[in-house]
């Protein structure tokens, strides 16, 4: 960072904190400013959860999740100590089920420590904490100086900048900047105030600058176009695969299902038998024989590729699952395809 730029964003933490101060969201995980300013300290155990939900998950979605975990498992002990399908039926829904796996690991690993580390370093080594989940910890949990930049803040200083470079170059370059501008004594206030301010108004399509405590220091508000920054380079578009799903129902509306190798895709979760996928659909491998019939098809996109799956269903005279209880462990693609099947009545 040049001189200029140093003290063209000199009182941004000032003004952010104060905005902050009048303006933070209340979230269930969070220990709001008014409180903190009491000394009240928050629990490293639900901080951390709250972060590895909220990878790629919005706040509403990831409220009711946060609410039923902390109650069921209430201190980091209580997860260590859960059965891994019972976590993983948890987490049905909000996706990404690696992070589910490793949040069990890294609770596990935290529980044997006896204590959870308090320092960036420290936190990076656990399982399913990288460099942000290790900022955002430290800094919330811990008051360390650090920084949690993900792609809020991002959008952020890429507006605040006026950002047209290289975005992979680009990207290093503000979080350079944002680390160095964290302030020593309230890294957790400014770390929250950035995702409120990302989230709240400095939003992706139409930001509201009329509010913004930056605004007088924001280089893409002055050239009059804050929504077209960050420039990214384009996305290419995900392959489609395709592939068949059974829904076999048994007696009393319970549905078969079978338990996914832990590797891979889905892995662990609970499931619906599948053929497998591909890029031209494949012959149907029916998983037992009986009267299938295709009732539709459900998309579902993933990280890398989106799948189409033709929906089958059969009724059988054995019994199988709770009906309900599956409902609530399968992921979301399964969720559809059972929904899609159920008899319309
Ligand atoms: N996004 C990521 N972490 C968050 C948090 N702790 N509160 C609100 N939004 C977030």
């Amino acid at each position: 960072m040049n001189m200029d730029e140093k003290l063209h964003f000199a009182d941004l933490s000032d003004r952010l904190l104060d905005w902050y101060a009048a303006s933070a969201r209340e979230l269930p995980w969070r220990i709001g400013p008014t409180d903190r300013a009491k000394g009240v300290k928050p629990d490293p155990y639900r901080v951390w959860l709250a972060e590895i939900m909220l990878q790629q998950t919005t706040v509403p979605h990831a409220t009711r999740y946060y609410l039923a975990f902390t109650q069921r498992w209430p201190r980091i002990e209580d997860l260590a100590a859960a059965k891994d399908e019972d976590v993983m039926a948890a987490w049905a829904g909000l996706g990404y089920y690696a992070r589910a796996r490793n949040l069990l690991k890294c609770a596990r690993e935290v529980a044997v420590l006896g204590a959870w580390p308090d320092s960036v370093e420290g936190l990076r080594k656990l399982p399913g904490i990288g460099p942000y989940t290790a900022g955002a910890v430290a800094a919330l949990a811990f008051g360390r100086q650090a920084a949690a930049v993900d792609g809020n803040v991002d959008r952020v200083f890429a507006r605040l900048m006026a950002l047209k470079g290289e975005w992979k170059l680009e990207k290093e370059r503000l979080k350079a900047e944002v680390e160095d501008l964290v302030p020593a004594d309230r890294p957790a206030e400014f770390a929250e105030a950035l995702m409120d301010l990302g989230a709240t108004v400095c939003t992706p399509k139409s930001p509201n600058c009329l509010l913004c405590p930056l605004r007088s220091m924001c280089a893409a508000q002055a050239e009059g176009q804050p929504q077209r920054y960050p420039i990214k380079p384009k996305k290419t578009p995900k392959p489609t695969r395709l592939g068949h799903v059974y829904v076999l129902f048994g007696e009393g509306g319970s549905v078969m299902t079978e338990r996914r190798p832990d590797k891979g895709l889905l892995g662990g979760m609970l499931g619906l038998p599948t053929s497998d996928w591909a890029d031209a659909l494949p012959a149907s491998q029916f998983p037992s024989q009986a009267n299938w019939e295709a009732v539709g098809e459900v998309r579902h996109v993933f990280t890398h590729f989106a799948l189409t799956l033709t929906v089958w269903r059969a009724d059988a005279d054995q019994s199988y699952s709770d009906p309900q209880q599956t409902a609530d462990a399968l992921p979301s693609v399964f969720a559809k395809a059972l929904k899609l099947a159920l008899p319309t009545r």
